[in-house]
């Protein structure tokens, strides 16, 4: 009895995962898609411009510094695969003014066509021990990681709801999905993407629009060089514990994702195990995905407590440390 209790749960589960693939969404096709990517200029988001340029799409890149933009431009035109593809440049402030952001959309739109997808990458990064931010810190990045998201997309999405086709890419951090020491400002606004990917994605995917929300971990990028220069001592220790990722690897897993509409898209096994930890009420795009969720919870909690318990034990002896002379001038 026990056996073709066995023998029937592994056949409904080799069921679920053969019909898995017929309820995902239809990978998107890349070759003359048109493809705008915030923060372009730069790190992850110019290694996202040059993989979908490498699979045939045409790219326009939205950035405030136009040096930087003309730059990024001639790079990624190296890895053209036909000469019919365009690089168009855009330089805006993707947080200060909804206007403006729907006008330089509309333009791209004329000069490219409608967008098949677009990656909100323009980001940035300021650690500290919340005493010590400014105010003003939290209201910047509120504005330019979460509002910077905001708006480029309310200026595709009816578009995209229209033509019933469109990808919607939210870079948030493995910081948006856990809160660390150092990061009371950067992963509150990391965090608030992920309530907006969440409602966004049950409104539009009737549409056959599809929302991913990127968890990359540390990147080497410019901005990871700045956002080292603030990290407290604590916040430095905890980076440390895991390794530093190649851009190229990040972007190249983001535009998979995309492609296939997965809602999310996580790197390596410290990626994969956050996500999967922190899926809450998170969409599934496949029933193979759904069905990991909830085999692995349980041992990823356990791991995840451990952890959680070195993370604190860090921040414990940086404590102890800086306490130390102050104990000794005490006592002298
Ligand atoms: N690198 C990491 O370790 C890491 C880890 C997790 C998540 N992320 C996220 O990934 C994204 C990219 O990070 P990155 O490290 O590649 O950064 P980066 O090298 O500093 O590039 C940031 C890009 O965003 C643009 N940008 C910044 N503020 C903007 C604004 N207000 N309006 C328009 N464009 C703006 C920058 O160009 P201009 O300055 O010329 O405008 C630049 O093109 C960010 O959202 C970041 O939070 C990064």
């Amino acid at each position: 009895m026990l056996l073709l209790a066995a023998a029937f749960l592994v056949a409904f589960v080799l069921l679920l995962y053969m019909v898995s693939p017929l309820i995902s969404p239809k990978p998107l096709a890349l070759p003359g898609a048109h493809v705008v990517v915030t923060g372009g200029s730069s790190g992850i988001g110019k290694c996202i411009a040059i993989e979908c340029y490498k699979q045939g799409a045409f790219i326009t890149l939205v950035a405030r510094n136009e040096d930087k933009l003309l730059q990024a431009k001639k790079e990624i035109e190296k890895h053209s695969i036909n000469d019919k593809q365009v690089v168009l440049c855009i330089s805006v402030d993707v947080s200060q003014d909804y206007s403006q952001v729907e006008n330089v959309i509309k333009q791209a739109q004329e000069k490219l066509g409608p967008v098949d997808m677009l990656v909100n990458c323009a980001g940035m990064s300021l650690a500290g021990k919340f005493e010590d931010l400014e105010v003003s810190t939290f209201e910047r990045l509120m504005s330019v990681n979460y509002l910077g998201s905001v708006y480029p997309s309310r200026a595709v999405i009816t578009t995209m709801k229209e033509r019933r086709v469109g990808r919607i890419v939210f870079v948030s951090s493995q910081a948006g999905q856990l809160g660390l020491f150092g990061f009371t400002a950067y992963s509150s606004s990391k965090f608030a993407i992920r309530g907006l990917a969440e409602a966004l994605q049950m409104e539009v995917k009737p549409y056959n629009v599809y929302v991913t929300v990127a968890y990359p971990p540390d990147t080497d990028t410019p901005g990871f060089a700045e956002e080292n220069k603030t990290k407290p001592l604590e916040t430095r220790l905890i980076s440390e514990t895991t390794s530093v990722c190649k851009p190229e690897q990040v972007a190249k897993q983001i535009v998979k994702d995309a492609i296939q509409g997965n809602f999310n898209s996580s790197i390596g096994s410290d990626g994969y195990m956050l996500s999967s930890l922190t899926c809450g009420m998170a969409p599934v795009t496949s029933i193979t995905e759904g069905l990991q969720q909830v085999v692995t919870m349980g041992l990823f909690r356990t791991i995840a407590l451990f952890y959680l318990g070195s993370f604190d034990s860090i921040v414990r002896r940086c404590m102890m440390q800086r306490a130390k002379p102050e104990m000794a001038d005490k006592t002298a």
